[in-house]
């Protein structure tokens, strides 16, 4: 099928390299769609033929698709199920069940972003949230209550780059004692005490979006799951993941890249002693796939996407 860039966005979210995905899981007659968000990707998916499983954490993202897509549901060809991707091997609805495709747009929906309640952007007196779904252990505010300073500083560092990692998780520590952090005004706060006044809405887009994958261990979550799923895979079947942020792509990367070799031993062993002997398949992206400059105009999100494939032996 041909699409038109933004064919399938919706309200809620508008899906980010669309036909990249159907190029690489078009063909696939049956695929578990592992971030259901507003269901555009799924819609493209049925819309090329093929029946989708699909998974959110959020029950809000469950309820928008099921109300998107009520006539495939009807015809058995979208099966919504709320869960974490990493948990599909405790789901009883999906036991046994293997894919042709599998597809993961990391992160969150446009929807989760825009609606202030649930607390991931640093709009005034948003409340520190951020929770994708009920499964995460503890809210924002929570986890700025709880959390170690070596704890903070370290989600700082490896998750938002940040040089003043330690300085902003002391400044955190020091405020709490006072009042708690619960909006995102205090949290802004104390950014803002920590890096100076010339730090801005980029600095706290990233510092939110650290304490966002802390929340929701996603990172872990992400490395948890990569090996679950592929062992869903039916043979030849592939794995396409879309990741916006540089930790989750390197994830993704290593993972696809130590799949898909002979031998496992470290570098300059002498002889072969993993008894890997033979690949689980190949990686089908040499380099991560990105927006083209029309969609990435149009659709600001699609500039941080990297798209990786990979595929299992046949
Ligand atoms: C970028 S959006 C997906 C958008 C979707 N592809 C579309 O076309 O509308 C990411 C979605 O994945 C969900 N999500 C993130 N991590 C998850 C996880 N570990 N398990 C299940 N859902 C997850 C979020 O709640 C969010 O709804």
């Amino acid at each position: 099928m041909q699409v038109t860039d933004g064919a399938f966005d919706a309200p809620y979210h508008a899906p980010v390299l669309v036909a990249e995905v159907l190029e690489r899981l078009g063909h696939a007659r049956s695929v578990l769609d592992g971030t259901l968000g507003g269901g555009g990707h799924t819609a493209a998916l049925i819309a090329e033929g093929a029946e989708v499983t699909a998974l959110d954490r959020d029950p809000e993202a469950i309820a928008a698709a099921r109300e998107r897509l009520p006539d495939a549901e009807r015809a058995g060809k979208f099966h919504p199920v709320q869960s974490n991707f990493a948990d599909i091997d405790v789901v009883p609805a999906l036991d046994n069940l293997t894919f042709d495709g599998i597809l993961l747009d990391l992160g969150v929906s446009s929807h989760q972003i825009d609606d202030a309640k649930r607390g991931f952007t640093f709009r005034e007196g948003a409340p520190l949230d951020m929770r994708m779904g009920a499964d995460a252990e503890m809210d924002a505010a929570e986890w700025l209550a709880v959390s170690e300073v070596p704890a903070m500083a370290q989600a700082f560092k490896e998750y938002a780059d940040e040089p003043k990692a330690m300085r902003l998780a002391r400044t955190i520590e020091k405020r709490r004692s006072r009042a708690p952090l619960l909006v995102s005004d205090d949290l802004v706060g104390a950014i803002r005490e920590a890096l100076g006044p010339r730090s801005g809405s980029g600095d706290f887009a990233r510092l939110f979006q650290a304490v966002r994958i802390a929340v929701n261990g996603e990172l872990t979550a992400l490395e948890r799951a990569l090996p679950v799923l592929r062992d869903r895979l039916a043979e030849g079947g592939v794995m396409v993941v879309i990741a916006y942020h540089s930790g989750e792509d390197r994830i993704v990367k290593h993972a696809f890249r130590a799949w898909s070799v002979d031998c496992i031993c470290p570098p300059r062993h002498p002889v072969c002693t993993c008894g890997n002997n033979h690949s689980l398949g190949e990686v089908l992206t040499r380099r991560a796939v990105t927006a083209a400059e029309g969609e990435a105009t149009r659709n600001p999100r699609a500039r941080s996407a990297r798209l990786r494939a990979w595929r299992r032996r046949g």
